[in-house]
């Protein structure tokens, strides 16, 4: 026939135009939901940029919830995530325990749940795919190391506390006080939860102030926020923080380090919120049904007056 070469030609055109919208179907934007704890401190703050920027930066659809720190909310949210058929969902949960019920229903409806920042405890280890987040008890101990040496083991110390039942409260404060443990001059004399806010740690701090007096010679704040309250606290009653009152953090928030910086916080252990673009990279292989690590915990650094000022223009957050 004389028109074959034609028609082959064109047939073959139409394949290839078939196949290329068949790929680009393929290709559709990952669904993503994050459920997120709230917006308690600076540190929560750039958790939730780099989760939201990162998804922006690949074409990522995001539908993030701020779960204003209650975890009936964060259920709601991955219950609403399920109904709207994502596919995978980041869970950064308040507290450690509750989890399994909306776990198993978001394992019936097949969307891989990928836990981020703080841990839970389950029964069925199969509700979710993987861990990815910080070392608590790495850092509490660094923390107690830090402080052992820099107050050769002796002091009456004052803790705050993150938010009761969560993963980062609960890992360092056991890390810590096996740390000290070690030191017999070392004796926590009081402890109280600021919530891992501000105004929590400015709160706790006047009341610990108003009960021990001079008795505080050392603050162990669970995060940067409470220490950066409690300095507050310390400076309206008189006193010296950094120097009357020897102050050790984990979060290395920019804040924090330029209270190092200043003297006024002596040592802060970092613990890094930037790990949105780790989290989309395990999203991707848990949805092409890749082996993925289990646990994946980010690397720590920890800054006093030794190094603080160095970093304090890289930091990032
Ligand atoms: O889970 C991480 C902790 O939560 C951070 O240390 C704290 O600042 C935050 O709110």
């Amino acid at each position: 026939m004389k028109n074959a070469p034609v028609l082959k030609l064109l047939f073959a055109t139409l394949a290839v135009a078939a196949a290329v919208v068949a790929s680009a179907a393929d290709q559709k934007p990952l669904k993503v939901g994050f459920a997120q704890t709230g917006a308690e401190s600076a540190w929560r703050t750039a958790n939730s940029e780099s989760m939201k920027a990162e998804a922006a930066k690949r074409g990522i659809e995001l539908k993030f919830s701020d779960g204003q720190g209650k975890q009936e909310n964060q259920i709601r949210a991955v219950r609403s995530f399920i109904t709207q058929h994502v596919d995978a969902i980041v869970l950064a949960p308040l507290v450690e325990t509750g989890w399994d019920p909306v776990l198993r229903e978001a394992k019936r409806a097949g969307i891989p749940v990928i836990i981020t920042d703080r841990t839970i405890q389950t029964a069925d280890e199969s509700l979710y795919a993987c861990f990815i987040g910080s070392d608590f008890v790495e850092e509490g101990t660094m923390a107690a190391d830090w402080l052992a040496k820099k107050v050769n083991g002796t002091g009456r110390i004052v803790e705050l506390q993150g938010t009761p039942g969560s993963a980062p409260a609960n890992d360092r404060r056991k890390a810590f006080a096996e740390g000290i443990a070690k030191y017999p001059g070392l004796k926590i004399i009081d402890s109280q939860s600021g919530d891992f806010r501000r105004t929590g740690g400015k709160e706790v701090m006047e009341a610990f102030i108003k009960k021990h007096g001079k008795e505080i010679d050392i603050l162990y704040a669970h995060n940067d926020d409470m220490a950066l309250g409690a300095v507050q606290a310390i400076e309206e009653a008189g006193l010296k923080p950094g120097k009357d009152i020897i102050i050790v953090s984990i979060d290395a928030v920019r804040e924090g380090v330029q209270a190092v910086v200043d003297g006024k916080i002596n040592c802060v252990v970092e613990c890094n919120p930037l790990f949105g673009p780790k989290v989309y990279d395990t999203v991707a292989k848990v949805f092409a049904g890749e082996k993925v690590e289990r646990k994946s915990f980010n690397k720590d650094e920890l800054f006093d007056a030794t190094n603080a000022a160095a970093v304090i223009a890289s930091r990032k957050y």
